[in-house]
């Protein structure tokens, strides 16, 4: 799918991208080399081509093939290759220099601080990196970031709310003397059996030093109605998510399509993450019923290196060819990327 003129030159705000799975084959070959990792491949090419083959992640589904990783054993085995503070500049810059060529003026990327102080990584090298990349790619080409540190829901909750208290200096918000990385805490990786509610006490911790909430309610999980009722209606305290990432599923139920758009909760969407898995036929008019109904959302990349290198742009193009939706709409759903961001006024209204 070709992206087009009008898709390509629109100014695109992005709020749900994985630094990790921006990681190209090339960088991570590069980093591979500077820092003596081994990989398992022998050739570039190799490497290249194992990016075609990650499977859903979802474990009651399966459907795994022997030497085959699942979609989160390849993007936490790409994780591999970062080790310096230099690294995380590294791929941070190339994303947000990617971001240039996408008319992407502002992004707010997920990091993964436990997938890499969990091997070894000191927090300050992951922390550092991103800082720079944030500045320096602010100054070289106006592309600003705020940053959004997510829990791994996988991993003990104990762990989670140590990597935020050592992150806690990077932050934004009200944390005296805070770098201002990151602006939000979210909660990523495999949901299986681990429900919103279970880190609560690390939303409620993040929300007391003023900082903004979201969280994966992925497509078609265990549990995924169940997951979505917490997000909605019953985390923070009962105010429930600022936002949500992916939450398609909610289209399913009126009580939860309902609760979004009346407590005005928008849907980070990753259309080709879907299609992957789903129908044209299916997917693109369950877009178009939550846009409808009134619920908030807006059009994001996810992982693009480890989705078959579709960036924000072609996701874009995505709902535009299969969706249904006019030029008038991809304006209004890149704007409501900018309004369920949380940029400042000035920067915001730099863009629309
Ligand atoms: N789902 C959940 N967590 C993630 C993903 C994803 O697709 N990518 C990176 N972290
Ligand atoms: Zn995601």
């Amino acid at each position: 799918l070709s992206i087009s003129p009008f898709i390509a030159d629109l100014p695109k705000v992005e709020l749900h991208v994985h630094i990790e799975g921006t990681l190209t084959p090339t960088l991570r070959w590069e980093l591979a080399h500077r820092n003596n990792v081994s990989l398992p491949y022998s050739t570039f090419d190799e490497l290249k081509a194992s990016y075609a083959v990650t499977l859903n992640h979802r474990p009651e589904l399966n459907g795994r093939q022997p030497g085959i990783p699942t979609f989160l054993e390849a993007y936490f085995a790409g994780c591999e290759v970062l080790r310096t503070e230099d690294d995380f500049y590294d791929l941070a810059m190339a994303y947000l220099r990617r971001c240039t060529e996408m008319n992407v003026r502002y992004t707010e990327p997920f990091f993964d601080i436990q997938a890499h102080t969990r091997r070894g990584v000191p927090a300050p090298s992951v922390l550092n990196g991103y800082l720079r990349a944030q500045h320096d790619a602010k100054e070289q080409f106006n592309v600003r970031s705020r940053w959004v540190l997510c829990f791994l829901r996988d991993e003990p909750v104990e762990d989670g709310l140590a990597a935020y208290r050592e992150a806690r200096p990077w932050a934004a918000g009200i944390v005296e003397g805070g770098k201002g990385l990151f602006h939000a805490v979210g909660l990523a990786s495999n949901a299986y059996e681990r429900p919103p509610m279970l880190f609560e006490e690390g939303f409620n911790l993040a929300r007391a030093d003023g900082l903004h909430i979201t969280m994966h309610c992925d497509f078609g999980q265990k549990d995924t109605y169940a997951h979505l009722n917490e997000a909605i209606f019953r985390v923070c305290e009962g105010r429930g998510s600022e936002r949500i990432d992916h939450g398609l599923d909610a289209e399913d139920r009126e009580e939860l399509w309902q609760g979004l758009r009346d407590r005005n909760i928008g849907l980070t969407l990753c259309p080709h993450a879907y299609h992957r898995r789903t129908a044209t036929e299916v997917l693109f008019p369950k877009i178009r019923r939550l846009w409808e109904n009134g619920v908030k959302i807006c059009i994001n990349s996810d992982d693009p290196t480890l989705m078959h290198d579709v960036w924000i742009d072609g996701n874009m193009q995505k709902v535009y060819t299969y969706g249904g939706f006019s030029k008038v709409d991809m304006v209004r759903l890149a704007r409501n990327a900018v309004d369920m961001s949380w940029a400042v006024d000035d920067v915001k209204r730099s863009i629309y």
